[in-house]
């Protein structure tokens, strides 16, 4: 048996009359002509008991995609106990039988799934038809098939030395009990890899998904069904966060905690698992990728158009509601009048509407506690004498979460929009002195608590040595002339640290081994 090294999903362009953009239609079309009945998965049967809640597109309120039920309390103990009870068979199933079920999904989604995935991402979670096939088939492929390589590559790796009579070898057993995955909204990719990655590596597992990502979720667990998944391996639910956080966080059996989200929920999560740290049968692994204040820093050489795209496409692609998304800029003053102006000719030609049309690059926030908050930090700034609305600044929420990208220029590097993560399409820059790139550089470090992604421009080889060695600590991804923003899986393997989260590098080795608990076996013989 041998993975070869995988290749990166290649992205289809969609052009007008291509056949995927001719099935992507058409899937959407489907979508939409019915209401869905979204069902838990415990064990492999559907659930549909609890709450019922209806499902919107973020950017058509007038249309109902389905309904979910949420879950009530039983249904998380009926997850823990399907996880259970499918562990030791799962656990005793071949390491590549286990990696050749995420390889067969990777298949089918590139194939069969493509269309109605994308169709489900774009319409549950309004990202436009580019948007959904990097995150929704290209960034899920490349998790289900980097993985099952790099897990080879750990089962394969006897890194031990055995001297004559002796025989060391390393055994990489899954965690004993069951994990827990609570996902966000913003990524599907992200939301089937965390679910994924543990159970490629024998565990098993209950995964609780953000409620506006329940309508692509549910294809998920069709796609892990049809690629051969056992039932029990992932059990998804809906019960509320902290009534499955209340169970599981209390249960001797609890193994660990795949998340990702904001800081403040993970802090709050890791607090209650150490609160009851002395009910668990082992040590619980805490792996967490959470929130990003995420920086460029131009300095006065650097290309101007070059700085301009990327604060563009780094800030307002995906809405700005991605972790990696660009939030704040530093640029040197020589520079700054070329960059305003590429800058605001380019936001010019963004057309912001449905997803539907494709030729909209700018689509809704995903639900109105995002809008809100967004719209509250835009306003904040609209009275801050300190502030210049350059572009956008203007919202409207009553056809679909509607926000415009804007661009907020500031005297005050310590403003609110500075320093704290909005998620959402709104970026703030503050023009520094020529001769200050030191001063920059120190308030790139030190003016928020995040570490996630970062971006430094330059022409000049010590200049970029220089920044990068200042912002050693500032951001787990660091791009030198290049946006924040894009990583590749197997690549640029994904992760902050600080605020920003454990840096386990979704989509690498160094994540799956969090999933593993190795036994020593020394034999004499
Ligand atoms: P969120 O923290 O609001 O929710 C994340 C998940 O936690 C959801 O499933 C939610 O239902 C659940 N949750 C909330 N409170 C809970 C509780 N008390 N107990 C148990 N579960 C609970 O985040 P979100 O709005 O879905 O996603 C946006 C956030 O995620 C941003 O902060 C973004 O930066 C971050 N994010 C980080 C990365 C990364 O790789 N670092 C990637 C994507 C998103
Ligand atoms: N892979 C995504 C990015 O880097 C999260 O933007």
């Amino acid at each position: 048996f041998n993975i070869a090294v995988p290749y990166n999903e290649p992205v289809l362009s969609y052009a007008p009359g291509s056949p995927e953009k001719k099935a992507l239609l058409a899937a959407i079309h489907k979508a939409k002509s019915k209401q869905s009945e979204l069902p838990a998965f415990i064990n492999g049967k559907r659930v549909l008991d609890g709450e019922k809640v209806s499902v919107h597109p973020p950017h058509e309120h007038a249309h109902t995609l389905g309904h979910f039920y949420r879950g009530t309390k039983e249904h998380v103990h009926q997850a823990i106990d399907a996880a259970l009870a499918a562990k030791q068979s799962w656990a005793d199933t071949p390491w590549h039988e286990r990696a050749a079920v995420f390889l067969r999904a990777a298949d089918l989604l590139a194939g069969p799934y493509r269309a109605r995935m994308n169709a489900a991402t774009m319409l549950a979670q309004s990202k436009n038809a580019y948007q959904a096939e990097i995150d929704a088939v290209a960034e899920m492929c490349d998790f289900f098939r980097f993985n099952a390589y790099f897990l080879q590559e750990i089962y394969r790796e006897q890194p031990l030395i055995s001297p004559a009579t002796i025989w060391n070898k390393l055994e990489y057993r899954p965690l004993e009990g069951f994990i827990l995955a609570i996902t966000p909204f913003n990524f599907t990719s992200i939301a089937a890899n965390l679910p994924a990655a543990p159970a490629m590596c024998g565990n098993t597992v209950v995964w609780k998904p953000a409620e506006t990502q329940i309508y692509s979720a549910v294809v998920i667990m069709e796609l892990f069904e049809e690629a051969g998944l056992p039932p029990g391996v992932i059990n998804l639910i809906y019960t509320d966060g902290p009534e499955v956080g209340d169970i599981v966080f209390k249960h001797r059996d609890f193994a660990g905690l795949h998340f990702t989200g904001s800081t403040g929920v993970f802090q709050h999560l890791w607090k209650e698992i150490g609160t009851n740290i002395d009910k668990y049968r082992s040590y619980p692994r805490v792996v967490g990728e959470t929130g990003g204040k995420d920086f460029i820093i131009a300095h006065k050489d650097s290309d101007a158009e070059q700085v301009a795209v990327a604060m563009l496409r780094g800030a307002f692609e995906f809405q700005g509601q991605k972790c990696s998304a660009a939030s704040r800029a530093y640029i040197s003053a020589g520079l700054w009048p070329a960059v305003k102006e590429r800058l605001l000719k380019d936001m010019n030609t963004l057309k912001m509407g449905s997803v539907e049309d494709f030729g909209n690059f700018v689509n809704a926030v995903i639900d109105e506690r995002s809008f809100d908050k967004i719209a509250k930090y835009i306003d904040g700034e609209k009275k801050n004498p300190d502030a210049e609305i350059i572009a956008g600044g203007g919202y409207d929420k009553s056809e679909g979460y509607f926000i415009e990208p804007t661009v907020i220029v500031t005297k005050d590097p310590h403003s609110t929009t500075m320093e704290e993560e909005i998620f959402g399409p709104v970026l703030t820059v503050y023009v520094f002195e020529d001769n200050c790139w030191e001063e920059a550089l120190h308030l790139v470090d030190t003016t928020s608590p995040y570490a996630l992604t970062g971006a430094v421009f330059a022409t000049d080889r010590n200049i970029i040595d220089h920044a990068t060695k200042a912002l050693a600590n500032s951001a787990g991804n660091f791009y030198v002339n290049d946006k924040p923003t894009g990583a590749v899986v197997g690549q640029q393997p994904f992760g902050g640290a600080r605020g920003s989260g454990t840096n386990d590098k979704a989509g690498s080795a160094l994540n799956l081994t969090r999933w593993m608990s190795p036994r020593l076996i020394k034999e004499n013989f």
